[in-house]
């Protein structure tokens, strides 16, 4: 009796040192004090929470800390600047507040027109993006109604038509590969290479600069090309290995009927 209650108490031990261990990870990483504090309040405190909650931001991972520095377990020091909150960002600094993780494009952004107008009418990463409601960007984001704000649309049209039209060379070459490997051809190393002329090719947006997006996008054209033809090489031998596949069984199937007939032939005869 003693020894069962005893091995109780040692299971429950065991699951509470487990919960303890996993409890930051399950609710408590999510749920900071930020979090818990403005979810809580009224008005420009309290709507962030909710933007964010919907945002890619959130399923990722970056919470309201990761951008506004602070402490998010400790409801007296939050936002403390000793502890690293940084707060609400001028116009002029945002290019730096998001570029701290996103550091390619803010690269790219400062060397374009737009970031070269920074502070004197250019657009800022959260005019394109927003600053809660951050969505997984698209060719979706060049639109007339956004971008003839401030001058025409007609060069952003250019860019747009030349990122659309990528976009389709790349999803078709990704629609085939899914095919051929549903086939069970192996097919990782192409799906990589489109992977990687995909990301190359999606870092050219931010620069803005009509020709060189116009340039390199004939290049973008040409190494999807190379995939394309591989693709094709591949679907013709698999064709032809169906072909001949074909052929044998139809060949089997012949020399099945022909040896019923000659047995027959032979029963008859006997
Ligand atoms: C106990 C409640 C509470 C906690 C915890 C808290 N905040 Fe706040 N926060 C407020 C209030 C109230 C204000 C408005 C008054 C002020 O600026 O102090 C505010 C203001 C802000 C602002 C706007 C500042 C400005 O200059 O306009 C930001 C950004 C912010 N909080 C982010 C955070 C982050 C990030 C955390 C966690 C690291 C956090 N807050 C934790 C209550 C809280
Ligand atoms: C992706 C970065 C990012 C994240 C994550 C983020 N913020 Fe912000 N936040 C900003 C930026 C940028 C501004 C400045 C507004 C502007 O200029 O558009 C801002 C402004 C604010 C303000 C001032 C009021 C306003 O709307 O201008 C508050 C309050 C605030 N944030 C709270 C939060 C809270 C709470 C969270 C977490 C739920 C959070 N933020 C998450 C980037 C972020
Ligand atoms: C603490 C790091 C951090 C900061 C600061 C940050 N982000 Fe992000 N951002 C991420 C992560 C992580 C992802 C998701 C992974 C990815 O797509 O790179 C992401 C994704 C994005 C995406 C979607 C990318 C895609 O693949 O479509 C955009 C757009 C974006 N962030 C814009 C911003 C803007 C605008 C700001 C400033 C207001 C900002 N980020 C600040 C970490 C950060
Ligand atoms: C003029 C509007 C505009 C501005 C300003 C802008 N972006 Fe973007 N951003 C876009 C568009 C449009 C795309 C999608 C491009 C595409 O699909 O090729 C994009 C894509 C992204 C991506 C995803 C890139 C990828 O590899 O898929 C991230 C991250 C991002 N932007 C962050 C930022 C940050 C950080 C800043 C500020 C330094 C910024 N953007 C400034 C419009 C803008
Ligand atoms: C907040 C104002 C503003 C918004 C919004 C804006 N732009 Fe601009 N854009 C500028 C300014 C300022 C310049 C530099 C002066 C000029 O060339 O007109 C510029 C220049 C450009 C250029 C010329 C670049 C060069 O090197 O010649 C292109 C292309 C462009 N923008 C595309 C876009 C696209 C695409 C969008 C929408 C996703 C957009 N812009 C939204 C302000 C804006």
């Amino acid at each position: 009796m003693i020894g069962e209650s005893t091995k109780k108490i040692a299971i429950r031990g065991v699951l509470l040192a487990g919960f303890a261990l996993f409890w930051p990870s399950l609710g408590v990483a999510e749920e900071t004090v930020c979090i818990q504090c403005h979810g809580a309040q009224e008005g420009y405190l309290g709507e962030p929470v909710a933007l964010w909650r919907d945002s890619i931001h959130a399923e990722n991972g970056n919470s309201c800390h990761g951008c506004h520095g602070g402490d998010p377990t400790d409801f007296e020091m939050a936002m403390s600047p000793e502890r690293g909150f940084v707060g609400v960002p001028d116009e002029e600094d945002i290019p730096a507040f998001c570029g701290r993780c996103h550091v390619g494009v803010k690269d790219d952004y400062l060397q374009s027109a737009h970031g070269q107008a920074l502070g004197e009418g250019g657009p800022t990463c959260v005019t394109c993006h927003g600053n809660h409601a951050v969505k997984k960007a698209s060719s979706d984001l060049i639109n007339p109604q956004d971008c003839s704000r401030c001058h025409e649309y007609g060069r952003a049209e250019e860019i747009k038509a030349a990122v659309v039209g990528t976009d389709q060379l790349i999803s078709g070459l990704n629609q085939d590969l899914d095919k051929l490997h549903r086939l069970g051809i192996r097919t990782k190393e192409l799906q990589g290479k489109v992977f990687a002329q995909r990301n190359e090719f999606h870092r050219l947006f931010h620069s803005v600069d009509v020709d060189q997006i116009k340039a390199k996008t004939a290049g973008f054209e040409k190494e999807l090309g190379t995939v394309r033809e591989r693709i094709d090489e591949i679907s013709g031998e698999f064709g032809q290995r169906k072909l001949w596949g074909g052929i044998a069984v139809a060949l089997l199937l012949a020399l099945g009927v022909l040896f019923t007939l000659m047995r027959k032939t032979y029963q008859e005869e006997e």
